[in-house]
C-alpha cells in the first residue's frame, strides 16, 4: 500500500543499526517486499556514533541509494536523523542546523531516554516548537517517562506528534511497551508508526507481522494514516493529520 517510513536505523556504519551494505541491502529488499516505497534512516544523531556526524551520514545516504539503485531496488531513501531531545539539540535548532525529516526537514524526529527520568517532557517539546521545528516524538510506550498518566496526552497538547514502533504491538520492546503502545493507540495520541529496524534479521517476517497486528487493533484506515498517509506528509513537510 505505498508504506512509508521515517524511522529505522537502515544506513550501515553509523550507529547500532545496520553493520554493513549487505546488511542495508537485505533490508531494504525485506521493506520493499511488503510494500514500502520510501524510507527515511534516521541514525542516532549522538556523538558516540558515526551517525552524529551530519556530513557522514549524508555521504552513506548518497552510498546507500546508489547500491540500492545497483541492486536494482526501486525503494527511495530520504534523508533524516533521530536526535536525543537534550540541550546540544536545542542548540542545533538555534544555530539553524538541526536534522530533519525529509528534504523539507520542518518535522525533526526526537526521543526520550528509554530508562532516565525526564523533568518535563511537554516543556522540552513546546521548546522544540517554539524555535520553529515540528516535533515527532519517536517510541513513546519505550520510553520511562511515558509510563506515568497523562504524559503522553500532555505531550500531544504541547505539539508533539507521537511515532509509534510497529514491533512494540507484537511484543518486541516487552510486555510493558506493548502495554502502554495499546493504550496510546487507543486513545488516538499517534501520528506515526515506524519500524525502527536495526538490521535485516528477521525483518520481512515481524514487520509483516507488526503491520498485521496494527491493521486487527486499529482498523485498516489507522495503519494507512499512520504507515502510510503520515510519514508522507512528514517527509513533505505538511501538517499531519
Ligand atoms: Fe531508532
Amino acid at each position: 500500500m505505498d508504506l512509508v517510513d521515517i524511522h529505522c536505523h537502515l544506513l550501515w556504519g553509523l550507529d547500532d543499526g545496520c553493520r554493513t551494505p549487505e546488511e542495508t541491502l537485505e533490508a531494504a529488499r525485506a521493506m520493499a517486499s511488503l510494500g514500502y516505497t520510501d524510507v527515511a534512516p534516521s541514525p542516532h544523531a549522538q556523538a558516540r556514533y558515526a551517525g552524529g556526524d551530519r556530513d557522514a551520514s549524508a555521504a552513506r545516504l548518497a552510498e546507500a541509494r546508489d547500491r540500492l539503485r545497483d541492486a536494482g531496488l526501486g525503494l527511495r531513501l530520504h534523508p533524516n536523523a533521530e536526535n536525543p531531545l537534550d540541550a546540544g539539540f536545542l542548540a542545533s535548532l538555534e544555530r539553524g542546523d538541526a536534522r530533519g525529516v525529509g528534504e523539507a526537514e520542518r518535522f525533526v524526529l526526537v526521543e526520550f531516554p528509554f530508562a532516565d527520568r525526564v523533568e518535563d517532557a511537554a516543556g522540552l517539546v513546546a521548546r522544540v516548537r517554539a524555535r520553529g521545528a515540528l516535533p515527532i516524538v519517536a517510541h513513546p510506550e519505550r520510553c520511562l517517562c511515558f509510563e506515568e498518566p497523562g504524559a503522553a496526552g500532555a505531550v500531544v497538547r504541547a505539539g508533539g506528534a507521537l511515532q509509534l514502533n510497529i514491533g512494540s504491538l507484537t511484543g518486541r520492546h516487552g510486555k510493558l511497551a506493548a502495554e502502554l503502545a495499546e493504550r496510546f493507540l487507543g486513545e488516538g495520541l499517534y501520528a506515526v508508526g515506524g519500524t525502527d529496524l536495526h538490521g535485516p534479521f528477521d525483518a520481512a517476517d515481524w514487520i509483516d507481522e507488526a503491520l498485521t497486528t496494527l491493521e486487527r487493533v486499529a482498523g485498516a484506515a489507522e495503519l494507512a494514516r499512520l504507515c502510510r498517509d503520515n510519514p508522507r506528509r512528514a517527509l513533505a513537510g505538511e501538517a499531519l493529520r
